[in-house]
């Protein structure tokens, strides 16, 4: 049956760019991020993987460690991540699985045969610091992800973890949040103590709370 969010995150023990990695292991108390691209040594991964390695800080200011997958072997990863560091100016700092017997692939429900059997499609998992699944993407193979847009999810799912709020439509780190709708009006002074406004009865904002 296909992945949901709340799901676990299946683990696995996998040969990666860095050796053999038991994937919760990896992920140790943090978050993560899984996700697949069809084929080494094409362009439109080679930008992905190269902006997924310039984003090291911010990944690691949100405690997320990033996983990438092909169902390439071991020997095409490492000389591929030789053309990713020359062409895209970084380095590459994150294990990549050699998912060759498509182990991990066929857990995650990687390969979509109408799209392309051969091939893993642009998959997405964040994970959360529980293990369990909080985000799945699918992208097709012609479209490199914004990975802008997976730390601002990030961000939202940590902050909500956290505080009984929600994030509005194109919302970013610093903008106001959406009172959860479970909060009572007269429980609201309490736990927002840097005011609110309410909009209508069911639409009721406050300043971020956690900064
Ligand atoms: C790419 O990464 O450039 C790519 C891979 C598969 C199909 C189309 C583009």
């Amino acid at each position: 049956m296909a992945l949901r969010l709340g799901d676990v995150a299946p683990n696995f023990e996998a040969e990666t760019s860095e050796g053999k990695i038991n994937f919760h292991e990896y992920l140790g108390d943090g978050w993560g991020i899984l996700f697949s691209h069809p084929a080494d040594y094409t362009p439109v991964c080679t930008t992905e993987l190269g902006t997924v390695a310039k984003l090291k800080d911010e990944f690691a200011k949100r405690n997320t460690k990033v996983m990438a997958l092909s169902v390439d072997g071991l020997e095409s990863h490492k000389g591929w991540i030789k053309d990713i560091n020359e062409t895209q100016s970084t380095e590459v700092n994150f294990p990549i699985i050699a998912d060759e017997d498509r182990k991990v692939s066929e857990l995650y429900d990687m390969i979509h045969p109408n799209s392309n059997e051969n091939f893993t499609v642009r998959s997405v998992f964040v994970i959360g610091n529980d293990k369990k699944i909080k985000l799945i993407i699918t992208y097709p193979a012609s479209t490199g992800r914004n990975f802008d847009e997976l730390l601002r999810v990030i961000d939202s799912l940590q902050l909500t973890a956290n505080y009984s709020v929600a994030t509005p439509a194109n919302w970013k780190h610093g903008e106001d949040v959406v009172i959860a709708p479970a909060i009572k009006d007269e429980d609201i002074p309490a736990k927002f103590p840097k005011g609110h406004k309410v909009v209508k009865p069911y639409l009721r904002t406050t300043p971020q709370p956690d900064l």
